[in-house]
């Protein structure tokens, strides 16, 4: 019965997604199944020089699906440059989703994890750092310094960082990021389905002059009173203020027994800073009864500034690409998706990222537990006979241990012989 009554619900969940999708333009999606090789192109860059990185086809050394795999680079102190084409589109009036997935296996410690829309004809072959892009988004780790996530937008030929920090994550799991841009020029920056930053691009990013400016005319007027403290006329020098003399002789000075008059001249006592000197005398500060604040030119409308209503309008992109330099190869992309619809990419992401997670999280400390325990083996045995036989004893209890606690330990230890 409880079947039964389950079947239509989930009968109409499917048929409602279905519904709320049928809306969705899908400008491109990789989720690097059988046949990715046809559809993404190795650039020749740096390969002249030995330098350009190989690439590969994996779920990694951790995951939650082991068919599940994506692209890692392989290699140390590489260049990585790969690149797909989808049917060339333009943004204008519609909402623009940059999404994909990443997992850095290596700790990474300097290195981008971003990736790159291109726009025009690209020769492919040739892709590599010089190459002009539209958008690059994604992460950026470098030292203890850099951790956040770039959005770069290309506007008039140049370059714009965001000007907002959005930290990155750091671990070794796969995270999911993802730029939604939308034809009122706002903007979100999502890391696993939470949105981390949200805004304008008006005023994130340096793309057009500024709206207003400082007028350049304005001029403080003469009488603007700007000291917020001034010496309060009020007070007055004490009598006698100036007679206090800076030293005094030293009190407890006395003059040496041996001292002699006639042949060391008179006796005179070293001396000291007086306690009772003060400076010299100055009026106590109030509050000036003619502050006027801080002066500050008005604001006007820059002649320069011109606006641009397609400000967010990418109006052929064309390519999706990866370009990095990598000192510590094992990042590994996956799940790249172009679309209009933020709802279908966060159902992506829920299908791919969402579903997987706590395996793959399983899956990694499992993994760190098992180096650890051969880091410890291997260690050269620095201690006496009577700690080894303790180390024993104990690795003999966790043995019979991990035999009560299942047969993942079990299939751990054949694998160990
Ligand atoms: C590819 O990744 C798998 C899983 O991490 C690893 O076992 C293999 O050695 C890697 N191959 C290369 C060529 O790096
Ligand atoms: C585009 O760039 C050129 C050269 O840097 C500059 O002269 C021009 O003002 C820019 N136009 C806009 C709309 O920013």
């Amino acid at each position: 019965m409880a079947l039964r009554v389950r079947h239509p619900n989930l009968l109409s969940l499917v048929l409602l997604s279905l519904l709320a999708f049928a809306s969705a333009k899908v400008f491109f999606e990789e989720r690097f199944d059988d046949g990715w090789e046809s559809r993404w192109v190795k650039s020749d860059w740096k390969r002249d020089e030995n330098l350009a990185g190989e690439w590969n086809y994996t779920s990694g050394q951790w995951n939650g699906d082991a068919d599940d795999k994506g692209i890692q680079t392989s290699e140390d102190y590489r260049f990585y440059a790969i690149s797909a084409e989808f049917p060339e589109f333009s943004n204008k009036d519609k909402t623009l989703v940059f999404q994909f997935s990443v997992k850095h296996e290596q700790k990474l410690d300097c290195g981008g994890g971003y990736m790159k829309l291109l726009s025009g004809d690209v020769d492919q072959k040739k892709f590599g750092g010089e190459t002009p892009y539209s958008i690059m988004f994604g992460p950026d780790i470098c030292g203890y310094s850099t951790k956040k996530v770039h959005a770069i937008l290309t506007y008039n030929d140049t370059n714009h960082l965001i000007k907002k920090e959005v930290p990155c994550e750091t671990d070794q799991l796969t995270h999911v990021y993802t730029f939604i841009l939308r034809p009122d020029a706002t903007y979100s920056i999502l890391i696993d389905n939470v949105e981390k930053q949200v805004g304008s691009l008006y005023t994130d990013w340096d793309l057009l002059p500024p709206k207003k400016i400082k007028d350049p005319e304005a001029k403080k007027p003469e009488d603007w009173d700007d000291k917020e403290y001034i010496p309060d006329p009020e007070d007055k020098k004490p009598e006698g203020y100036d007679d206090i003399p800076k030293e005094i002789p030293d009190p407890d000075a006395k003059k040496p027994e041996d001292w002699d008059d006639e042949e060391d001249g008179e006796w005179t006592a070293p001396t000291i800073a007086n306690p009772e000197y003060k400076g010299p005398w100055k009026a106590k500060k109030i509050k000036n009864p003619n502050y006027k604040g801080k002066w500050k030119a008005p604001m006007i409308d820059n002649p320069d500034f011109k606006d641009d209503p397609d400000l967010y309008v990418f109006p052929k992109l064309k390519y999706v690409g990866i370009e990095l330099w990598q000192v510590k190869s094992g990042t590994l992309f996956d799940n790249v998706l172009l679309t209009d619809d933020p709802e279908y990419a966060k159902q992506l992401a829920e299908e791919t990222w969402g579903k997987q997670k706590d395996a793959e999280k399983a899956a990694f400390e499992e993994a760190e537990k098992k180096k650890a325990e051969e880091e410890s083996k291997d260690d050269p045995a620095d201690s006496d006979a009577e700690e080894d036989e303790e180390d024993s004893e104990a690795s003999h209890e966790s043995d019979s241990e991990s035999k009560e606690s299942g047969e993942d330990n079990e299939e751990d230890k054949h694998d160990e012989l």
